[in-house]
């Protein structure tokens, strides 16, 4: 989260009930289990697809028009069409349920992109669609059977939770700036927005259409959460190879993880306040060491061997573990805490170290050692606060 308890006290009702769900750890388990669910959309070219890369930005707000504007036309026809309108009406709904299946997994391919607050906002976004799409199905159903009043009133009913869903994904892209863009749009257009307009004007409707958000600490905490959903890819592309493919499955994980590391070592950690949060930064470096002996043993073991299987089995678990109580305990306070210049910082060591993973070589030990200097070298000075 990166709204304060006193930040959450002044915005609207409807703004704090989507912040009390990011705070709200009891959607933990959906959160969980979707996560699984979803896993392979991460590293998938469907998965590319659906986040829309080849647009250059989100694909799923572009979809959701498709069910929601025809269902609202649905409701439109049954208010002032008149009976010649019916079946025109029923047509429609039927077609918005179809397009909720793409536009849903479009949307799950996004979500798996975020940290673990947007995750659980997104879990109650997805369970309010749901719910509004059986809404819709039982609309069409009694249309089907020549009761079009029971299906106009369960589609107005579909419509007002529908709106309901629609404000949480609002929040999410609007309010969170959570939406995938290509990293080009993070550059200069940020200087300039930093740089700031000479007069304060109203926006330019004929200005670039593809203005990105300024970066700012929550972009932080969903790349490095994104950075944590690709670990969890790669180890399970480690479990899952055979014994030929083992060894070279995992030197591209521990490549990427070297990279992963290094940044949060000489960067993130650091950049943490005191109190609980630099007890907290101790602990996750304390796990990374711990970590880093235990991948040094792993390399010692023969891919093929039982006891390779047991030992990675432990780092996966140490791993999955250690990233879970950086989303949890680390990164909501390094949102709160990070200057503009942090934000830059760090998202653009955490894309150099994403960039240059694959050709990393040698031990893990080695490429963490290299990585870390990668990120010393080729960045200004952190800040010493
Ligand atoms: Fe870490
Ligand atoms: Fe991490």
């Amino acid at each position: 989260m990166t709204t304060s308890d006193q930040d959450a006290r002044r915005l609207p009702a409807p703004a704090r009930a989507a912040v009390a769900l990011e705070q709200n750890a009891g959607l933990d388990r959906a959160v969980d289990a979707l996560r699984r669910a979803t896993g392979p959309l991460d590293t998938s070219a469907l998965g590319a697809v659906l986040r829309g890369e080849w647009l250059g930005h989100a694909l799923h707000p572009l979809l959701t028009d498709l069910p929601l504007g025809m269902w609202t036309a649905t409701s439109v026809l049954d208010l002032v069409g008149g009976p010649g309108s019916r079946d025109a009406a029923r047509r429609l709904v039927g077609l918005g349920v179809l397009a909720v299946a793409p536009t849903a997994v479009s949307g799950w391919a996004e979500w798996r992109r975020t940290d673990r607050a947007i995750q659980r906002v997104g879990v109650a976004h997805a369970a309010l669609n749901a719910t509004a799409a059986l809404l819709y199905a039982g609309s069409w159903t009694a249309r089907r059977r020549d009761r079009h009043r029971v299906g106009a009133v369960l589609a107005l009913a579909g419509a007002g939770v529908a709106g309901a869903g629609g404000y949480l994904g609002g929040h999410l892209t609007s309010a969170r700036k959570i939406s995938s863009r290509h990293p080009a749009f993070e550059g200069p257009r940020s200087q300039a927005a930093e740089a700031g307009p000479a007069t304060p004007a109203l926006p330019d409707p004929t200005a670039a259409p593809l203005s990105a958000p300024h970066p700012s600490g929550s972009d932080v905490v969903g790349a490095i959460a994104a950075q944590h959903a690709k670990i969890t890819a790669l180890l399970q592309a480690v479990g899952a190879a055979g014994p030929e493919e083992r060894g070279s499955r995992l030197g591209e994980l521990l490549g990427y993880l070297a990279g992963h590391e290094a940044v949060e070592e000489v960067l993130v950690h650091p950049l943490l306040p005191g109190g609980d949060a630099q007890e907290a930064a101790r602990q996750r470096v304390t796990e990374e060491d711990g970590i880093g002996q235990q991948i040094d043993r792993l390399e010692q073991l023969e891919p093929g061997s039982p006891s390779f299987s047991t030992q990675f089995a432990l780092i996966e678990e140490a791993i999955t573990h250690h990233a879970q109580a950086e989303e949890r305990e680390e990164l909501p306070q390094l949102a709160r805490a990070l200057r503009d210049s942090d934000v830059s910082l760090i998202l653009s060591a955490l894309e150099a170290q994403e960039a240059a993973a694959a050709g990393r070589r040698g031990s893990f030990a080695e490429m963490l050692v290299a990585a870390k200097n990668d990120v010393r070298l080729s960045m200004p000075a952190p800040s010493a606060n």
